[in-house]
């Protein structure tokens, strides 16, 4: 078994393939004069099972990047070549809400037929309710909920936690539920990638109470910081952010989060300033 660290994702490879005892190589790549990558693998593929340890954040290079390292592993005579990708990006995109757009998940589903098995974590399913719908390949859904209880648990004696969207109960609620907290699942309303408002009933039980907001992808931001500006009406002790897969692609927005909470805290899907809940053993226990 060889366990590849493509670019976005070598510490996590290097941790994961220690904790499973297997070979690591790190995917060489660089850029041609015009841009184009140029990969190369640096260790002997033949016969070999090979993991390709790819978040998909920044998105759009990094699929390039593994999609050339695929089809070159076949090339080279790969046993079998498997995807980790921890963050798995474009599934937000999952119907056409506008004429003429591009159903994206399914798009990339396909493209990524060339692998033999996709491992990934807590994938942004809403309307696709499962990943076979969009990947016809061996898929793995894992999830980080005990990884971000325990985190709590260590963390907090008495919380009260948020979800600021009805698809955040997946992670919030049965979060809270498991560990015996209360919580309450916002529901939100979006106008556009950058524009989203937030509403939720019993916010008076906050009051005094350390909050935990917990979502799945913390993208530009908006939507965790509209359900903070609400919890802070209600006086809580503090606030914390648990995310899954910290993106934070607007720095305004990021700022003003750090600027209104006690805490924020992700895991490492995505490297980030916060990542601090590490996922590779959860990963390396998969296959
Ligand atoms: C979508 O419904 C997800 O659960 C997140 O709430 C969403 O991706 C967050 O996006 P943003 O940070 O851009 O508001």
């Amino acid at each position: 078994m060889l366990v590849i660290g493509c670019s976005n994702s070598i510490d996590l490879a290097k941790k994961i393939a220690n904790s499973k005892g297997a070979y690591f190589s790190k995917l060489f790549v660089d850029n041609f004069p015009d841009g184009e990558l140029h990969i190369r693998f640096d260790c002997e593929l033949k016969n070999k099972d090979v993991f390709l340890v790819q978040t998909l954040y920044p998105i759009n290079e990094a699929i390039t990047e593994v999609l050339l390292a695929a089809y070159t592993a076949i090339d080279l005579g790969a046993r079998s070549v498997n995807l980790i990708a921890p963050y798995m990006a474009y599934m937000r995109q999952d119907k056409r809400f506008k004429p003429g757009e591009a159903i994206s998940s399914l798009i990339v589903g396909k493209l990524f037929n060339v692998f033999d098995s996709i491992i990934t974590i807590d994938p942004h399913l809403h309307r696709h309710k499962d990943l076979n719908e969009v990947f016809k390949t061996k898929t793995k859904v894992l999830t980080s909920n005990d990884l971000i209880e325990n985190f709590i648990k260590k963390n907090f004696s008495d919380a009260f936690v948020i979800g600021p969207d009805g698809e955040s109960n997946q992670w919030a609620e049965s979060i809270a539920n498991n560990i015996g907290l209360k919580s309450i699942v916002f529901t939100k309303k979006r106008y556009s990638s950058e524009k989203v408002s937030v509403t939720g009933k019993g916010l008076n039980g906050v009051k005094g109470k350390d909050v935990i907001i917990i979502d799945d992808i913390i993208s530009t931001g908006h939507t965790v910081l509209e359900a903070v500006l609400d919890i802070k009406k209600f006086k809580p002790k503090s606030i914390t952010i648990v995310g899954i897969h910290g993106i934070f692609a607007e720095k305004k927005v990021y700022d003003e989060i750090k600027k209104n909470v006690k805490r924020i805290v992700t895991t490492n899907t995505i490297d980030n300033a916060h990542s601090v809940i590490d996922v590779s053993k959860l990963i390396a226990s998969s296959f």
